[in-house]
């Protein structure tokens, strides 16, 4: 009989957002008539840019004639987007980064959940608690960690604590790690890292011959500037750190899906042999192999991003969503509730009023005022008397969720 990848038994039943959508479906059946907000899981709710879809409509039209059709294109993208993504991105903030270290994708939650296949299973992986969980499952998926233990940390794994009490920014390893997961801004806590802890981090890895796995997806929503918008602002992070960036948040491709991820080629790992190896060959031959592309219409959509009109389109829905950020973060804290991030993210949040476990406060939000976030504890344990509000609702929404969290919410 075949046998399992036995390393799945190992994660708990449900990925975090299933296990919401399944509570928000039974909830729904027994109430059909309750009027619910959703400001749980990221996702955007405003419109694709309008330069965007003009130039997916006019990606359209092209592929309907033999002489302007695209069949596969490079794995790796074409190169109207990936020049102007290092154009935007990069060189204009002076950083050099070659056309052949960047890789196009349909997303980064791909990238971030598929970048360990090209490290040896013996790593030492360093992830924040609380932490996306994508950095997390995939590890266990792969047989880097042991098992899941009683106080709801995996054996193996070196967790970096991340609380009110150090400010949401996570201290050195006290033991050597390998791989070091980093999301900055932060999902979920939507608070960021400064450039002195943020080069704290990548003199660790040039020190400990480290690869930090650098998630900047939520980079666009930076406000402050001593926020690195990426991490190669760091001096030496060309040498130790993978970025990966989306179109997402960014500019509303979450449902058409378009990422990136930038591996330089002078972070290098050691082969069994001890050779020193690009991770950028490894991923070049990864994406080549099991990956053909993302679709050209898309690519011409997420190019669009880039133009003049794009960038005006895109910085008016941001704007949007931190307005919607202003005002969950003001409400929670009108009514009470300590709330943290929402300056350079669109997350909040917030300490659960009476420490309630978070998952408690999920079903009370739920029931009593029809509200639906993420509890804090379904990012790790760290995450336990916490919750995260998205502002990725529309703005007559998110005002409402604020006036019933004020008004009819009781403790
Ligand atoms: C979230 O809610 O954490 C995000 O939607 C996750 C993601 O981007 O995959």
């Amino acid at each position: 009989m075949a046998t399992i990848n036995d390393n799945y038994l190992k994660l708990p039943g449900s990925y975090l957002f299933a296990e919401i959508a399944r509570r928000v479906a039974a909830f729904r059946k027994a109430h059909p008539e309750a009027d619910i907000i959703r400001l749980g899981i990221g996702d955007v709710t405003q419109p694709l840019p309008m330069a965007c879809i003009e130039a997916m409509h006019k990606a359209v039209d092209e592929m309907a004639h033999a002489e302007t059709f695209h069949g596969y294109g490079p794995e790796q993208g074409y190169t109207f987007l990936t020049d102007a993504i290092i154009e935007h991105n990069y060189t204009q903030r002076g950083i050099q980064i070659d056309s052949d270290e960047i890789f196009v994708s349909d997303g980064s939650k791909s990238d971030c959940g598929n970048i360990q296949e090209i490290f040896g299973t013996n790593n030492k992986v360093a992830i924040t608690d609380p932490v996306y969980p994508v950095y997390l499952d995939t590890n266990v998926m792969a047989g880097r960690t042991g098992t899941l233990k009683a106080d709801g940390h995996f054996e193996g794994v070196t967790y970096l604590p991340c609380d009110a009490s150090n400010n949401f920014a996570p201290e050195l390893p006290k033991e050597h790690v390998d791989m070091i997961y980093l999301c900055c801004p932060n999902n979920p806590t939507g608070t960021t890292l400064s450039r002195q802890e943020l080069t704290k981090w990548v003199n660790y890895a040039r020190e400990n011959q480290s690869v930090i796995l650098f998630d900047a997806a939520y980079a666009a929503y930076i406000t402050e500037d001593d926020v690195p918008r990426s991490i190669y602002e760091i001096e030496g992070a060309k040498e130790v750190a993978i970025e990966f960036r989306s179109f997402s948040k960014t500019a509303g491709f979450t449902g058409t899906r378009c990422g990136y991820t930038i591996i330089p080629k002078n972070v290098k790992g050691k082969a069994a042999d001890g050779t020193l190896v690009e991770f950028n060959k490894l991923w070049n031959r990864r994406h080549t192999t099991k990956f053909n592309g993302t679709a050209y219409i898309v690519q011409r959509g997420a190019a669009a991003i880039y133009t003049e009109e794009g960038q005006q389109q895109v910085k008016k829905t941001i704007a949007y969503y931190m307005e919607n950020a202003r005002i969950i973060r003001e409400g929670l804290q009108a009514a009470g509730i300590t709330a943290y991030g929402g300056i350079n993210a669109p997350y909040i949040w917030l300490k659960t009023p009476n420490d309630m476990p978070s998952w408690d406060f999920f079903d009370k939000l739920l029931a009593d005022v029809n509200i639906v976030g993420t509890p804090g504890a379904g990012f790790g344990p760290c995450g336990e008397g916490y919750f995260r509000l998205t502002s990725f609702g529309d703005r007559e929404n998110t005002l409402r969720a604020v006036e019933r969290i004020k008004n009819q919410l009781h403790f």
